[in-house]
């Protein structure tokens, strides 16, 4: 399963990189407002940035809702940089551009992504990525999880090429329960992805084996 972080936060995309995890990064507008980012120039130059802090996809929405703005935007933000793939709500207009940049060779990411039948959409459009958003369908009570499983068993029943990403992520449990499903990408919050290092058991025994160790060392020095 690929790792994508979700986020606009550069210091985070450059230090889930260093840690030799990260295969992309999604971005949405409201992560862009959350980091301060202001005004579409200094969006741009954030997308840029990214691209060139990270080997893999990046994720860049679209703001348009009809389908000449996606497709104007689309090409726009594909033209910045080779590792941008163009992020697309589930709507209509977003299907038919979907189809539209797929035909153009442009890789898309079908967001905001809360059923069966849109995932079937979107691959039927030729989306490179569908998004189905766990984190808020367990917000209003659905469960998120057994969606990213319904969508990995009809794509394989069809052997639809579009990738199943999972995206509103919470917690480290959701990244192993859509790793148990056979999503093909995650995207996590950095919070989420580095609580999977955490088990008390490993910071107990690490204790364990440097005080061993210091006995070792001790041990040496009393017998010279
Ligand atoms: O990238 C979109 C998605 O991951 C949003 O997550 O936490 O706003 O539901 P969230």
């Amino acid at each position: 399963m690929k790792f994508f972080i979700d986020t606009a936060n550069l210091k985070e995309i450059k230090e889930a990189s260093d840690m030799g995890i990260l295969d992309g990064v999604t971005t949405n507008p409201s992560l862009m407002a959350k980091e301060g980012i202001k005004g579409n120039d200094a969006v741009i130059k954030t997308y840029i940035d990214i691209c060139e802090v990270v080997q893999g996809p990046v994720s860049a929405e679209v703001i348009s809702t009809d389908f000449d703005g996606i497709v104007r935007e689309g090409e726009h933000l594909a033209s910045l940089h080779e590792h941008i793939v163009v992020k697309v709500p589930m709507i209509k207009e977003g299907i038919k551009a979907i189809k539209y940049l797929n035909g153009k060779g442009i890789k898309t990411n079908c967001t905001l992504v809360f059923s069966p039948g849109q995932a079937i959409l979107a691959a039927k459009a030729g989306a490179t990525y569908v998004s189905p958003f766990m984190g808020r369908l367990d917000d209003i009570n659905y469960d998120g999880v057994e969606l990213v499983e319904q969508i990995v068993y009809i794509y394989d029943n069809y052997g639809y090429t579009t990738e199943v990403l999972a995206a509103s992520v919470r917690s480290p449990l959701h990244i192993i329960r859509v790793a148990e499903a056979g999503a093909d990408v995650v995207t996590a919050p950095f919070s989420a992805l580095v609580k999977l290092f955490d088990h008390p058991l490993t910071d107990k025994g690490l204790a364990q084996f440097l005080s061993d160790y210091k006995k070792v060392q001790e041990a040496e020095k009393s017998s010279t």
